[in-house]
């Protein structure tokens, strides 16, 4: 029979309540307790989400026994702390993403999480996706010809009372490291292959992290190009341009639906679901039960390479 999946939520991050929606909604887990530095929002929160236990620590919930699974939303810099601390103690892990911020921590994690025979996977909702599936096997079915080109695009507005670590380089704040991995995870996903070359701009200036991230990288024989913006309004999509038309996802990293154009005809195909989270829980749940500690869609070599390139576009463009 199936190992349930007994999840342990490590913060109370705004993105929970999404998550958690995506566990009721897979087929064999169950979210058991939710931990906060702060006892009180723990239970405000275990009580709206419907969840059995609060912890007023991170530490008091990787020590409960009928957890086998955290799930780590905090701040980026402290996911490897918690990721590490959540090994250490025998769960299993899927972390949000960047998994980390630096090379040699995500290599760390993936290897500690081999050595204790656990599972770690960064949470790259993304590639789970039936809308990002349906344009892989359009692409490898050549449907419009050959795949030339793709520019994914973003705009995430700064929010009013910004978050402040979003704000601070140090904690990995910033539009690169807020929101780089959707596109290049994608793209390696989607054309089967890892980034052969790439080029990024960062631009600087309302804060100390980077408004605008400008990529161009190459898969294959495929050029791409991801822009991430808090300031400059631009689509929310990823657009893919064949030799015989075009492809339009919005919203690609939780996408619902794609929107296909070739002579001279426009095609709607409708993914609605309600949760986006889903798919990436219910791929989890299969991995551990066939006993693998990564996943073989969402590798460890895809999050290892991505944290590099994140690494070295901030290197060479510090503000
Ligand atoms: N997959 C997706 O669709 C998606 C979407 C949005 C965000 N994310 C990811 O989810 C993670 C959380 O993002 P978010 O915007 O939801 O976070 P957030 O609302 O700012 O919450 C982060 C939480 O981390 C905890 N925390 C621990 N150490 C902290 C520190 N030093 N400073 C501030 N908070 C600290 C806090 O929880 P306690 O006070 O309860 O301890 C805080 O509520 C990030 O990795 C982000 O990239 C993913």
């Amino acid at each position: 029979m199936d190992t349930k999946l007994h999840f342990g939520i490590v913060s109370t991050a705004s993105i929970v309540p999404r998550f958690v929606k995506g566990v009721k909604a897979s087929a064999n887990s169950e979210v058991v307790a939710i931990a906060s530095r702060d006892l009180q929002k723990a239970q405000e929160y275990a009580k709206n989400l419907d969840i059995a236990k609060a912890y007023g620590s991170y530490e008091a919930l990787f020590q409960d026994q009928d957890i086998n699974i955290i799930y780590i939303a905090t701040p980026h810099f402290a996911h490897v702390t918690y990721a590490k601390a959540a090994l250490e103690a025998g769960k299993h892990v899927l972390c949000e993403k960047p998994i980390t911020l630096t090379t040699s921590d995500a290599k760390e994690l993936f290897a500690l999480a081999k050595k204790k025979g656990l599972f770690l996977m960064e949470a790259q909702k993304s590639v789970f996706l039936p809308t990002t599936n349906y344009v892989k096997t359009l692409i490898q079915q050549k449907r419009l010809g050959n795949l030339r080109h793709v520019k994914l695009s973003c705009f995430y507005p700064y929010m009013e009372n910004e978050k402040a670590w979003m704000l601070d380089p140090s904690k990995g704040g910033g539009s690169l490291y807020g929101s780089g991995s959707y596109a290049i995870e994608y793209m390696m996903y989607i054309l089967d292959a890892t980034v052969k070359s790439y080029k990024g701009e960062l631009t600087y200036t309302t804060y100390e992290v980077d408004d605008i991230s400008d990529l161009s990288f190459q898969i294959g024989e495929v050029d791409c190009r991801s822009i991430i913006s808090r300031t400059t309004k631009y689509p929310d999509e990823a657009r893919f341009t064949f030799d015989q038309g075009e492809v339009i996802v919005p919203y690609f990293w939780k996408a619902q639906e794609v929107i296909v154009s070739s002579n001279g005809k426009i095609e709607n195909y409708d993914f609605a679901s309600d949760s986006e989270f889903v798919y990436e829980v219910m791929h989890v749940e299969s991995c551990i039960n066939q006993g693998l500690t990564y996943s073989p869609i969402m590798t460890p070599e895809m999050s290892i390479s991505t944290v590099e390139m994140v690494e070295q576009v901030y290197k060479e463009n510090r503000k």
